[in-house]
């Protein structure tokens, strides 16, 4: 890799962050729309739909919850940018200018579908947060830490729906159908494995892996959480992610 020296700098507050050199300053700005992006469109793509999917007032106050939540995530990152000067249309696309992650292309029909997306897509939201934690611009680590329980919950919510309706074969196997379905297309949101962006972003201590390393952990958690269902991830070519 080209980029072998990594900078050490700490930036605190966004009027520091102004003074930033360029290639810093867009790296931010990337990483803030791409995560309001994300979380708008999963918003309306699949959480907002999921409460007329939810079979009783239970998973539909639950699901109601996560709805609150991942509009929250967008408007935080939205008003982060806002501060940053990114213009609000960026951030809210009105049509596909930037083209969503290809999971949120995914037709969801099912209650069952919702609960896999939750467990396997939200655990995958929750390995990108964390690696913000460390984030050398620190607006954004705080978000990090301030979305990261609420997607830990995303995902166990996913978890527990999926247990209670694995408990019997018929429900098993709509389940492992929807996980068959579903997980190929989550590794695409930890970005391709030779990215300049993720170069860059390592370089500026924005992100701490690689694209690689991050999908790896990934992939790892993913597989232990769908183990403990007795249900298997579908194979895998890594090199379609590359
Ligand atoms: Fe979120
Ligand atoms: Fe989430």
């Amino acid at each position: 890799m080209g980029l072998n020296m990594s900078t050490n700098v700490q930036v605190e507050t966004v009027a520091k962050w102004e003074k930033q050199p360029e290639e810093y300053k867009q790296a931010c700005r990337k990483l803030v729309i791409s995560h309001a992006i994300n979380e708008l469109y999963g918003s309306q793509v699949y959480d907002e739909p999921a409460i007329a999917l939810a079979p009783n007032p239970y998973a539909k106050w639950l699901t109601c919850r996560v709805v609150m939540e991942e509009y929250g995530h967008h408007y935080k990152f939205f008003e982060l940018g806002k501060k940053m000067g990114i213009d609000d249309h960026i951030m809210v696309p009105q049509s596909a200018e930037k083209s969503p992650l290809s999971i949120m292309l995914l037709e969801l029909t099912t209650w069952e579908e919702f609960c896999v997306i939750k467990m396997l897509g939200d655990l995958g939201e929750l390995v990108l947060v964390e690696d913000l934690l460390k984030c050398s611009f620190h607006p954004l680590r705080s978000l990090a830490k301030k979305t990261m329980p609420e997607e830990k919950f995303h995902s166990e919510f996913g978890t527990k729906f999926c247990t209670e309706i694995s408990a019997n074969k018929e429900g098993r196997k709509t389940i492992q159908d929807a996980i068959n379905f579903i997980y190929p297309h989550v590794p695409y949101f930890f970005g391709r494995t030779k990215s300049k962006n993720n170069e860059i972003y390592r370089k500026w201590g924005l992100k701490e892996r690689t694209n690689q390393e991050i999908r790896e952990d990934y992939i790892k958690r993913a597989a232990g959480v769908v183990s403990k269902l007795g249900l298997t991830l579908p194979e895998i070519n890594l090199k379609d992610y590359d």
